[in-house]
C-alpha cells in the first residue's frame, strides 16, 4: 500500500541522498548514530574483495555486490577486534544500515558512497566479549527499501581473518509491498514484520522481496513499471535506483544458485485493490496464482503461505470497524482451494516470469498440498495501523509473532531465537510501580 504522498518519496530516491532522520509521532526521534567514517590510509588491514567466499551475502544482491529489496545484508565471522567495510560508489549516499556482533544490539550508521566505515574496533560495545557465540559473527543489513549499498571489501585488523559462517539450515522468503517491506516503521526494513519473522524464529535465513507499491499483476502501480509476478524473478526491485544501474536490463535472479526456501509468506495485493491502480479481479488473481506457480517452479518443495489482506480501520460511531471490501477475502480463499484441489494436484502446473511460460511440473502421481492459507483478520486493530496506513512497530511485532506461531504450529518449526535483539528500540518500559 502506498499513500499520495509516498509517491513523491518513490520518485525522488533517483535524486535525493538519503536523509536518516527518523519521525516518531510526528517528532524527532531522538538517535545517536556514531560517525563511523574513516581514512583507511591510517590503518593497518587485511583486506578482503567483496567477492570473497567468507563473505555471506544475505536476501538479493547483484552481480556488482549492490544490494536490492527490503533488509538485505551481509554476514561473516572474524578474528581480532576490528571490522571496517569499504563501500562502492553505487552505495546510496547516506544510507543508514544497522549493525552487530553476534546476538547483541543493532548499531545504526550512515554510509558514505564510495567511503570506507570502520564498524567495529576495540572501543565498540561487545568487541572483546566471547562465548557463548564464538568465532565472533559481525552481520550488517540495510534499513530501507529503496536505497543500498555496494559492497568493495572487508578489512579487519592485519593478521586477522573472516571466517565463513555457514548457513542456517533453515530458509524463508517473504514476498510483498510495503506492507512487508517496513514502510512507514521507526527503522523500515529493519522493524518489518518480515526482518522480525526471519530474525524471530532464529537460525533461519531470511529474504524479503518486497517493495512499496508494488502490485502482483504485472502493471504500473504507483510508478513501479512492474508486478511482482514478473519482478520476484529478477534480483533487483522496482525503484529508481534498480533503473538507475540496471536499466532495461536487470538480472534476472539465479535461483540454481542459491538454496530454496523451505517457506514463503506471500502479503501482496493491497495495491491491486487500490481502485487508481486498476486492477481487476480476474487480473489479480491470475498474477497471484502465477507468483504461486512461480515458486513451485523454482522452489517444488517449499511450502507457501498466502496471507489475506488488511486495509486499515474506520470509525463507526462507538468503535472501529475493518474497512470494506476487505480485499478479496473469498478469491484468495478460492485460489488456496484450486491449489489443494486435485484439479490441481493431478496435473500441477508451474511458471517463470522471464519466458513467461506457463507447464507441466513433471511429478510422480499426484503433487502434494503446498498453499496455506494465513488469515489476517483479528490480529491488528485499528490503533496498530499508522496515519499513513501501515503497521506501526507494535503493528509489526503482533504480525510477526502470529505469523512465527502459525509456522511452528503447522510446520513444527521450533523458535531458535531466545534472546537476541530483534526489534531495535522497542524497550518501553515502566519503571515507576505506583501512580
Ligand atoms: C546521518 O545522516 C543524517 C541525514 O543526512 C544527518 O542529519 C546526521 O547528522 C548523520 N549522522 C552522522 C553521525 O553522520
Ligand atoms: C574475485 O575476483 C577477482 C578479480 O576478478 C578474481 O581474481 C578472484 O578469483 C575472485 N575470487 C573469488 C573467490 O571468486
Ligand atoms: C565508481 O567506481 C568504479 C570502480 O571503482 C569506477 O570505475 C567508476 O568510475 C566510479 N564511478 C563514479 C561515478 O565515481
Ligand atoms: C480500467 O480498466 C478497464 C478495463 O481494462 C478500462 O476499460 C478502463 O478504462 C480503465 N480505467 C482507467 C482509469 O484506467
Ligand atoms: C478469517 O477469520 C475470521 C475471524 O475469525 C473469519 O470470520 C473468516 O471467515 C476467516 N476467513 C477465512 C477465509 O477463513
Amino acid at each position: 500500500m502506498v499513500s499520495w504522498s509516498s509517491l513523491t518519496l518513490l520518485g525522488l530516491t533517483l535524486l535525493s541522498k538519503a536523509s536518516a532522520v527518523i519521525l516518531q509521532n510526528g517528532q524527532v526521534r531522538e538517535t545517536n548514530f556514531p560517525n563511523t567514517r574513516i581514512d583507511p590510509s591510517g590503518y593497518s588491514f587485511k583486506t578482503y574483495p567483496a567477492n570473497s567466499t567468507e563473505i555471506s551475502y544475505k536476501g538479493r544482491w547483484d552481480s556488482k555486490y549492490v544490494s536490492w529489496w527490503s533488509a538485505p545484508g551481509i554476514k561473516f565471522g572474524y578474528t581480532g577486534q576490528t571490522v571496517a567495510i569499504s563501500f562502492g560508489n553505487l552505495t546510496t549516499d547516506g544510507v543508514l544500515v544497522g549493525y552487530r556482533i553476534g546476538g547483541l544490539d543493532w548499531t545504526f550508521t550512515n554510509i558514505t558512497a564510495g567511503a570506507t566505515h570502520l564498524l567495529v574496533s576495540p572501543e565498540y560495545p561487545g568487541a572483546k566479549l566471547t562465548a557463548p557465540i564464538n568465532p565472533w559473527t559481525f552481520e550488517l543489513r540495510v534499513s530501507n527499501w529503496a536505497y543500498g549499498i555496494q559492497i568493495n571489501a572487508v578489512h579487519v585488523a592485519a593478521g586477522e581473518k573472516l571466517i565463513k559462517i555457514p548457513d542456517f539450515n533453515r530458509r524463508i522468503e517473504v514476498i510483498g509491498d510495503s506492507l512487508a517491506s517496513g514502510m512507514y516503521t521507526s527503522y523500515e526494513s529493519m522493524s518489518s514484520w518480515a526482518y522480525g519473522l526471519g530474525e524471530g524464529l532464529g537460525n533461519t535465513e531470511y529474504s524479503v522481496t518486497a517493495y512499496p507499491g508494488i502490485c502482483v499483476a504485472d502493471q504500473d502501480c504507483w510508478g513501479n513499471p512492474r508486478g511482482q509476478s514478473h519482478q520476484w524473478f529478477y534480483t533487483s526491485d522496482t525503484g529508481g535506483r534498480a533503473y538507475q544501474i540496471h536499466g532495461e536490463n536487470p538480472e534476472p535472479w539465479d535461483f540454481s544458485k542459491h538454496p530454496a526456501a523451505d517457506i514463503v509468506v506471500i502479503n501482496i495485493g493491497t495495491n491491486d485493490h487500490n481502485t487508481h491502480n486498476n486492477v481487476s479481479t480476474e487480473d489479480y488473481i491470475d498474477a497471484l496464482t502465477k507468483l504461486v506457480q512461480g515458486v513451485h517452479g523454482k522452489w517444488p518443495k517449499a511450502q507457501v503461505i498466502v496471507m489475506s489482506l488488511w486495509l486499515g480501520f474506520y470509525q463507526s460511531g462507538n468503535t472501529y470497524l475493518p474497512n470494506a471490501p476487505q480485499g478479496w477475502v473469498n478469491e484468495i480463499a478460492q485460489m488456496v482451494r484450486w491449489f489443494n484441489s486435485d484439479d490441481y494436484l493431478r496435473n500441477p502446473t508451474v511458471y517463470d516470469g522471464v519466458t513467461k511460460k506457463t507447464t507441466k511440473l513433471k511429478v510422480k502421481g499426484k503433487d502434494k498440498p503446498f498453499v496455506h492459507l494465513f488469515n489476517t483478520t483479528g490480529i491488528l486493530q485499528h490503533n496498530d495501523i499508522a496515519p499513513q496506513w501501515h503497521p506501526t512497530d507494535v503493528g509489526a511485532i503482533k504480525v510477526a509473532s502470529h505469523l512465527q506461531q502459525f509456522i511452528r504450529n503447522t510446520f513444527g518449526w521450533e523458535f531458535y531465537a531466545t534472546g537476541p535483539e530483534v526489534y531495535h528500540e522497542t524497550l518501553y518500559w515502566n519503571d515507576e510501580s505506583e501512580y
